[in-house]
């Protein structure tokens, strides 16, 4: 396993939209337990493919209940809607307070290519959302709340 370096903003390749990982292979196994390690090592919750120069739809995140890999990911439901403190390892030093939905429900494949579907609510379901966001190019700051 190695560490990545993590993209930070500015950098173009955080604005793409990324495209569907296709083979589940040992290069996709690789880079899922750098990303890993890369996370853990930066004290992150969370980190997407693009935030280390991979442009293809996959994300890890680890809330504090266990490392999550979410191959080729979509919200398939969400409901209810919470607001809180939300950061990310490519804006260092920088926290939003965003509104995100309470609940969600992903499907994704696993790195084996198996079909997952994955419920979370609150902080989960907060990071979910946000690493997702990053596979079509979009950032927290982006959805930030507006003062009313
Ligand atoms: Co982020």
């Amino acid at each position: 396993m190695a560490i990545r370096n993590i993209v930070k903003i500015g950098d173009d390749v955080l604005r793409k939209t990324c495209r569907s990982q296709l083979s589940f292979d040992d290069k996709l196994a690789t880079v899922l337990d750098d990303m890993a390690e890369t996370m853990y090592k930066a004290e992150g919750v969370g980190l997407a493919a693009p935030q280390i120069g991979i442009l293809r739809r996959y994300c890890v995140v680890d809330v504090g209940d266990g490392l999550i890999e979410l191959i080729n990911p979509v919200i398939i439901e969400k409901s209810g809607k919470q607001t809180g403190s939300e950061g990310c390892l490519s804006i260092p030093e920088r926290f939003e307070e965003v509104e995100r939905p309470m609940n969600v429900t992903v499907r994704a494949q696993d790195r084996n290519g198996n079909n997952i579907e994955i419920k979370a609510e609150g902080f989960k379901a907060r990071a979910f959302c946000h690493e997702i966001d990053h596979l079509d190019g979009v950032l927290y700051i982006d959805k930030i709340k507006k003062v009313k």
